[in-house]
């Protein structure tokens, strides 16, 4: 075994004893993707605590889990009736619900937020959370737009803070991506790096400061001589000002970066759960949606311009390209409200990337209620 890779062993040993295993998982908001969340978790052996608004809608995300959880079991189980009358009671049994978050999360080893899309809405939830749960608790956000720094910028445990972002239906859909800023180790080469440079730069000002010594030394004033001295020393300790506050800004940085064991936790998790994770960034869309949306809004534009229809679009990515679904009958399936919000935040964010800027169509189907199949019409029409 090669020295590198005694050490990443010994890493991982030390990393894995350290990590306990996520047993009690608490999902804040039961809503489309809190309830799916709550499935597969409950599903795969952990207890789950869901907490919504009110006790009616955990009822509705209740029913519609136990819903799901049968539509699984007769597949699962489809030789063995019985087997899967088991699977859903022991399934429904690992859920429970509750109205109150901070009470929640109390024992909880993961807490993942599944709630409305709004930053200062899942700031104010994560940051009273986070006075109340364990310190050793991990929080994930799945939101799908905002990033996640700017989230978990309101607690203090920010090393226990990821992205855990699943797809809709989460039963069904195989992907999570695990949104991890990862930057402890490029923190580490920045901070050398600009220590070395405001070393270097302080050099110059010493050697200048010596040689004033000698070419002054008798052939000023006191008077001069004490100015120019005062100016020299001036500049040397405005230097260690800059590289004290570079290390304090450095040190911030390395606090919310995210710690190896939250990222193995998480990496564990999602594979407990039987889906396959991938890790990426803290960047706008993170993976999917980075690649996803731009291309929604650009067959949009393309309908716009009248180069086709939706439908020949629709037909044409399908079979051109093998898509399951074309971006019109996505663009309604996701809603074209969430598409919207998505454009939007990043048109604000970046205006001069031509690739988020927003599209009238879509604009104006928002502006009629027209969100997709949710509203019963969108691109296409769902009424019957
Ligand atoms: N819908 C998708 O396809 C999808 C996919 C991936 C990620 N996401 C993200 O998941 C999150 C939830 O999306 P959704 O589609 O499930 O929304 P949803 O509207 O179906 O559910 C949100 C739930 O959160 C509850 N809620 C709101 N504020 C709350 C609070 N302060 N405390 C407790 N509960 C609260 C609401 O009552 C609702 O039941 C969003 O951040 C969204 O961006 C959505």
């Amino acid at each position: 075994m090669s020295i590198a890779t005694k050490v990443f062993a010994r890493g991982m040993a030390t990393s894995a004893v350290r990590m306990a295993a996520i047993k009690n998982v608490t999902v804040i908001g039961g809503g489309l993707m809190g309830a799916g969340i709550a499935q597969v978790a409950a599903q795969t052996g952990h207890s789950v605590i869901i907490v919504d608004q009110t006790q009616e809608i955990l009822k509705q995300s209740r029913a519609s889990i136990e819903k799901s959880v049968s539509r699984v079991s007769k597949k699962k189980f489809k030789e063995d009736a019985n087997a899967g009358m088991e699977f859903v009671k022991k399934t429904i049994s690992r859920i429970t619900i509750n109205t109150n978050a901070e009470e929640s999360v109390k024992e909880a080893d993961l807490v993942i937020e599944a709630i409305v899309e709004n930053l200062d809405v899942k700031k104010e939830l994560f940051g009273r959370l986070d006075k109340v749960a364990k310190p050793s608790t991990i929080f994930a956000s799945n939101t799908s737009s905002l990033p996640i720094t700017d989230i978990a910028s309101s607690v203090e445990r920010r090393d226990k803070f990821g992205g855990l972002h699943f797809f809709n239906p989460v039963p069904v859909m195989k992907l999570v991506e695990i949104v991890d800023d990862h930057i402890k180790n490029k923190g580490g080469i920045l901070k050398v790096a600009i220590t070395q440079r405001t070393d270097l730069s302080a050099a110059p000002a010493r050697q200048h400061y010596m040689s004033f010594l000698d070419e002054e030394k008798g052939r000023r004033s006191n008077k001069q001589r004490t100015q120019r001295e005062k100016n020299v020393m001036d500049e040397l300790q405005e230097l260690r000002r800059k590289k004290r506050r570079i290390e304090t800004d450095m040190d911030e940085l390395l606090k919310s970066a995210n710690s190896d064991d939250t990222y193995n936790s998480l990496m564990s998790f999602s594979e407990a759960l039987g889906k396959t994770p991938v890790t990426c960034k803290d960047t706008p869309g993170f993976i999917v949606n980075r690649l996803l949306v731009p291309y929604l809004v650009e067959a949009v534009r393309l309908v716009e311009r009248g180069d086709a229809s939706p439908r020949d679009v629709d037909v044409a990515m399908k079979l051109g390209a093998g898509y399951p679904m074309g971006p019109f009958e996505l663009l309604d399936y996701v809603g074209l409200d969430t598409t919207k919000f998505i454009m939007d935040g990043w048109h604000e964010k970046f205006p001069d990337n031509p690739l988020f800027n927003t599209s009238e169509k879509i604009n104006k189907l928002v502006e009629e209620g027209k969100f997709g199949v949710k509203t019963g019409e969108g691109f296409y029409s769902y009424r019957k």
